[in-house]
Formats: structure tokens, sequence, C-alpha cells
């Protein structure tokens, strides 16, 4: 099987974002796209001679198409092997464990994640290291800087590669093992977790529903929840991946996952709600009548994490995305615990778990995770919410209620503005970091400004920074309001403003978020008038 070489150019617009490279799966289909993209990652990580990657993605639209191109140029830059989850499905969770258990070279992940999938929708694909985890900032920069002086890639001409059934084959002188996408990742989860218990609480009439949003963890959560641990037939809703994920936005939040949200709220809600996103790392979590904020999520996952085997010795530290809420921080603090507060995006996490420094990590935008892999992990957090609840038996309200009482409740909200001309974004938010320096002591609507700053990191493992991760505000009393672009949108800039206020008042933590944060919220349009320029009336999602 020869290998050919085929003449390039650099194409327009192959930066990647917050998680890797995502586009409309169009661009990805035009000539030469994909290719270019993928010759740039081989090319900025040393090449792949010799080397082993696992490769698999969400099963949107394009996945299959792509993961034979993928092969072909593996096996033309040569690679010793790839690791193919079935049907080429791997949630990103899953590749992440695959990498570290075969002690591979890192993967090649394809997905835009939370985004729809289909022709007109969204694809993506990203690198992930021999760590399982997202690709570093440097990392990340080479790739790019590949992306714009490639002349040409490799490929080999051949038929499609069998990626439908297990088993190995050769594509020239590559291996092709295609692997259960489920097996290897249930076990782990056996092994974390206490399924004994978490079948005990099943048995005992507890109920659940679990959406995956004709998305990828269907088939992951069927053979753990209802297969191994007894959860009846049918709790898994959803569960037949499709390429545009039944036409729907699989993403976990209660604006997308609508449909899991009215079931919670409605006399007949199952005891326990959960749902999951395209790929499988992002999670949301609802009792009945009861959702939980991904940054509550996060603190009771924290505070209650030695309830499960995996973390009865205690945690060595944990890490949140700055534009979480604090709530994290006070449990905490309580165990007296080191707590990081990093930019977004996974990959931060990355040093500060591969150093032992943090355990347990998360991040307002539904993903939480540990270090048993490195991306964050939809079904584990389902996973470990059971088995607390398994070890203390009462309903999510009332563990969120007596949460409350003991640390605080940190209100949290964000407001996002979608689709909004790049060029206006990026004035509101220059304009508001130009004002930065002189909101301290501003008061606004009765709130008073008591520090303003850019946030930037410097992390304490490599000591390499990052600059410009959002704008912050903090106000007396103890809110914040943080600014920040997307990097993860396809279609102009999305605005993100993070509403926070803490509240330790024990007759006042039973109301509704926007209305506990209402001062906050007009502070924050009077200070930055995201609305006013953006011409909206209120944010396209709040979540
Ligand atoms: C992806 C990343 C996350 C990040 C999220 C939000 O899901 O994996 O780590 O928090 O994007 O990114 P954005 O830039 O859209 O706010
Ligand atoms: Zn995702």
């Amino acid at each position: 099987m020869q290998a050919i070489h085929v003449d390039t150019k650099p194409i327009e617009g192959q930066k990647p974002g917050t998680s890797g490279l995502r586009k409309k799966t169009r661009v990805f289909m035009e000539p030469h796209f994909l290719e270019n993209y993928v010759q740039s990652i081989f090319d900025g990580i040393g090449g792949i001679t010799g080397k082993t990657l696992v490769v698999g993605g969400d099963g949107r639209y394009f996945n299959d198409r792509a993961i034979q191109v993928i092969l072909r140029m593996m096996a033309a830059n040569g690679a010793a092997r790839a690791i193919v989850g079935q049907g080429g499905i791997l949630s990103t969770p899953a590749a992440s464990h695959l990498i570290r258990k075969r002690g591979t070279d890192g993967g090649l992940i394809l997905s835009a994640s939370h985004n729809p999938g289909g022709p007109d929708e969204d694809f993506g694909l990203k690198y992930n290291g021999p760590n399982g985890g997202p690709a570093s900032e440097g990392v990340t920069d080479r790739i790019f800087a590949r992306t714009r002086e490639i002349d040409g890639y490799r490929i080999v001409e051949a038929h499609d590669v069998d990626i439908g059934t297990v088993g190995e084959r050769a594509l020239g002188d590559m291996a092709v093992e295609v692997v259960d996408p489920v097996a290897d990742y249930a076990a782990l989860m056996e092994e974390l977790f206490d399924f004994d218990k978490i079948k005990g609480l099943l048995s005992s009439g507890f109920t659940l529903r679990f959406d995956a949003m004709h998305a990828v963890t269907g088939p992951y959560a069927k053979a753990i929840l209802e297969d191994r641990l007894g959860a009846a037939e049918g709790s898994v809703v959803n569960a037949v991946p499709s390429p545009d994920f039944g036409g729907g936005h699989p993403d976990p939040n209660p604006i997308w996952a609508h449909e899991l949200m009215a079931t919670m709220t409605s006399p007949e809600a199952p005891d326990f709600g959960a749902a999951s996103d395209g790929d499988g790392d992002r999670n949301m979590i609802v009792g009945k009548g009861a959702y939980v904020t991904p940054s509550d999520s996060l603190a009771v996952l924290v505070a209650n994490a030695t309830l499960a085997p995996a973390y009865r010795e205690g945690l060595k530290g944990v890490a949140r995305s700055m534009p979480t809420s604090g709530a994290a921080d006070r449990v905490a603090e309580a165990l007296g615990i080191d707590c990081y507060e990093t930019p977004t995006g996974w990959k931060f996490f990355g040093n500060l778990l591969d150093a032992g420094r943090a355990t347990i990590c998360g991040e307002e935008s539904a993903g939480t995770g540990s270090d048993h892999v490195r991306e964050k992990d939809g079904l584990w957090a389902v996973l470990l919410w059971l088995n607390i609840l398994a070890e203390k038996r009462q309903p999510v309200s009332q563990l969120m209620a007596e949460h409350w009482a003991e640390y605080g409740r940190n209100y949290y909200s964000r407001h996002d503005y979608e689709a909004v001309e790049a060029d206006v974004a990026a004035g509101i938010m220059d304009d508001l970091r130009a004002a930065l320096p002189d909101l301290p002591g501003r008061e606004v609507g009765g709130l008073t400004v008591d520090a303003a700053d850019e946030f930037s990191y410097t992390d304490p493992v490599d000591e390499s920074v990052a600059r410009q991760q959002g704008l912050r505000i903090f106000f007396e009393g103890g809110g914040r309001a943080v600014f920040r672009l997307s990097g993860t949108g396809t279609e102009g800039a999305t605005i993100r403003v993070y509403l926070e206020r803490l509240e330790t008042d024990s007759d006042r933590l039973q109301m509704g978020a926007q209305e506990a944060l209402a001062p906050i919220i007009a502070a924050a349009e009077a200070i930055s008038g995201v609305r006013a320029r953006s011409g909206r009336d209120a944010p396209d999602v709040i979540t």
C-alpha cells in the first residue's frame, strides 16, 4: 500500500478554541480542511512514526467518514496502531481512559461536544496527549502554527477499514484494533464506586431517569445503570446515539434538557434525574423538583466524596474554573484542602491532576471529574451522586438544604448572549476592560464595587501563564460578576456573564436564583451595557 503526498496550502480558520477545533460540519467537509488539520496535529506533536493513538468520537454526522480519513493518514504517517471504538464511538471520558490504560501516545477525539450535529450543524476534532487530557496550550500553539505553514499531507489510498466489528485488522503496516467502547470504562466505574450499595438503593424503590439526549452516553448508561446496577429498564431514555442527536441540542442544562426538567417537576418525577451531552463529558443533576447547579454539584461531590470507595482516603485538593462559583472553596476550606482557581477549559486541570495536587475538578459549564481520567466525565458524576445518595438515603432537595445550611449558598447564574456580531462583542469587552481601573469604589444601584480585574493564571506546576481569561468585578458583601467571550461557539461571538452572591442567612437560602441575584444582574448591566449594546432584551440562555 502506497502512501501518497498531497500538496495543499494553509487554510484560514484552523485556530483551536477552548476545546480543539470546532467548525460547521460543511467547513470540515471542504477539500483538504480535515486533512490539513490532522496533518498539523501529527506534525505539531513531533510526528507519529511508530506511535499508537486512540481514535473515536460521539457518533455525530461525518464521524464515520472523518475516522476513515484519519486512519488512512495515520497509516501513511507511519503510526504503529490505531485503537478505535466500535462503530467509531467513544465518549470523551472513555477515550481518555483508553489512552491512559493502554499507555498510548494520545488520541484523536471527534466531537463538537454539546453543539448540535448534522450537515448544517457542528463538527470538531481535538488531540489529547498521553496523559489522556486535552492538549496543553503549548502543544495547541504548535499545532496551530503548523496549520499556518502546511504545504502537504500524507495519506494512503485504500478501501474503508471495517470498524463496525470488534477485532484487529491491518491498514498497510498499521494495525487497526477495534474495541468495545463501553467495557473498559464500565470496569473503571465499578472500581471507583460501591456498585453493591447503589444496587441496594435502586432495589429499594429509588427511581431514576437518565437522559442521554440521543448522544454517546446511551450505550454507556444502559450498560452501567440498567444492566449492571439494576435500574428499571427504560430508566435511560433517548439512549440510541443518532448522527443529529434526534434534531436536538445535546447540552445538559435546564433549557436544552427541558424534557427531563418537565419530568422532574411533574407529579410522576423519579427520585433522581440526570443528563449528559454529545460526547459524554458534561452532566446535569436534578432531584424531584430540585435542579442542582454545576457549581453546587461540585461542592456537594467534594463535601461527600469520601462516601465512595475511590475517595475514601480523602481528597488531595480541588480545582474549579474561575467563573465557577465559590461554593467548592467553602467546602475545601472546611476540609482543610487546597482549592485552585483556573481559567475556563479542562486542559488547565491537567497539570494539577498529574501533579497530585487536585483530586476533583469542576466547572460551571456542567463539567465535573476526577483524577480517574483527564477529562470531565458525565456518568462519573452521576455515579458519584448515586453512591452518595445510596449512603445518605435522603432526597436531593434535603441534601442540598443541609449543604447550604452548613456552608452557605452561593446563588449563581450564567447569562449568555449568543451570536453577537464579533466586533460588537469585542467592543463591549474592550470598553469594560478599559473601565476596570476606575470601578473600585463606584456605587451602582446600591452595590459598591470592591475590586475589578482581568483574570490571569500562573500554572503552579509549570509556571506557564494564561492571560486575558475573563473580566471580574467584585462587589462589597461578596457578590461577583464575570464577563467572558465563549471559546467554543462557531457563529459570531457569545458573551457570557457569570453572576454570583453568597448568602449565609438561614432564612434566605430557598430563593430563586434570578431573584436572589437581581441587584448583581442590574449592576453588571449598568457597568457593561451588554444588553443595550448587543440589542437584546434578555439573555438567550440562562443557566
Ligand atoms: C468545553 C470545555 C470546558 C469549558 C467549556 C466552556 O466544554 O471542555 O472545559 O468549560 O467548553 O467553554 P466556553 O469557552 O464556551 O465558555
Ligand atoms: Zn462535551
